[in-house]
């Protein structure tokens, strides 16, 4: 019960909060484009979001279709990406295109086995687009949600320690929702749990107050939200 309280919690919070963000869907659209959403992650890779979203805008423009960007000239690919780095990036997202137009006729799959297939699609990726467009049940971790759910359950440790991030991965899909209800389904979650890591389960100086899960934070009760998570050793 406590779980589907969060859930709705956090669900309703993103429902009046989440910003307007060039990949997600559309007014008219229950969910979006996958290609639209796997150019997003990849950019949002390591790069914030303020800064992808020119070059995002700019790139959907010149390719909007996944076929687009197969049939794309490397240097002129690559001339757009210029400026965001990490260019292997770019070079495995053009090598993946052309998979997805050669094996899969230039419709983004929506099989797991075949999505992780992909060069530069690891788990987090292959669970973003299959739960964002195709709503799938997939959990996601990236630095938004690990720091969420270490607050959440006040688990201190780095979660850059192996243990630490199975068992964060374990959390993650443990609290998904079922698919069944589409607005409120998987995708969304994944969403609304990154969108409230960047906004208000920030890094520093977490705003607590803003908190709709605020009441369920162990480390909020127990005035830990500063120094969790742990401070990754290198
Ligand atoms: N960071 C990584 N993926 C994101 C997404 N889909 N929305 C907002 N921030 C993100």
């Amino acid at each position: 019960a406590w779980r589907s309280r969060l859930r709705k919690r956090l669900l309703d919070w993103f429902g009046e909060n989440q910003r307007d963000l060039p990949w997600r869907a559309k007014s008219d659209e229950l969910r979006p484009d996958p290609y639209r959403v796997w150019v997003s992650e990849i950019m949002l890779q390591q790069t914030q979001v303020a800064t992808v979203i020119p070059y995002y805008e700019r790139f959907l423009d010149r390719f909007p279709t996944v076929t687009s960007l197969a049939a794309a000239d490397e240097q002129t690919m690559l001339s757009l990406w210029e400026g965001l780095g990490y260019y292997r990036r770019a070079r495995s997202l053009h090598a993946a295109a052309k998979v997805v137009c050669e094996k899969h006729q230039g419709t983004f799959p929506d099989d797991y086995t075949d999505v992780i297939g992909l060069p530069g699609i690891g788990r987090y990726t292959a669970g973003a687009i299959l739960s964002i467009a195709f709503n799938q049940k997939l959990p996601i971790l990236e630095g938004n949600t690990q720091r969420v759910f270490s607050r959440w359950v006040a688990l201190r440790a780095a979660v850059n320690e192996k243990p630490v991030s199975n068992l964060l991965w374990q959390l993650a899909e443990a609290m998904l929702p079922p698919a069944k209800p589409q607005a409120r389904g998987p995708g969304q979650f994944n969403q609304a749990a990154m969108e409230l890591g960047a906004l208000v389960c920030t890094p520093r100086s977490p705003r607590c107050d803003l908190c709709p899960i605020r009441g369920m934070c162990k480390a909020r009760i127990a005035g830990l939200e500063q120094t969790i998570p742990g401070k990754v050793k290198q």
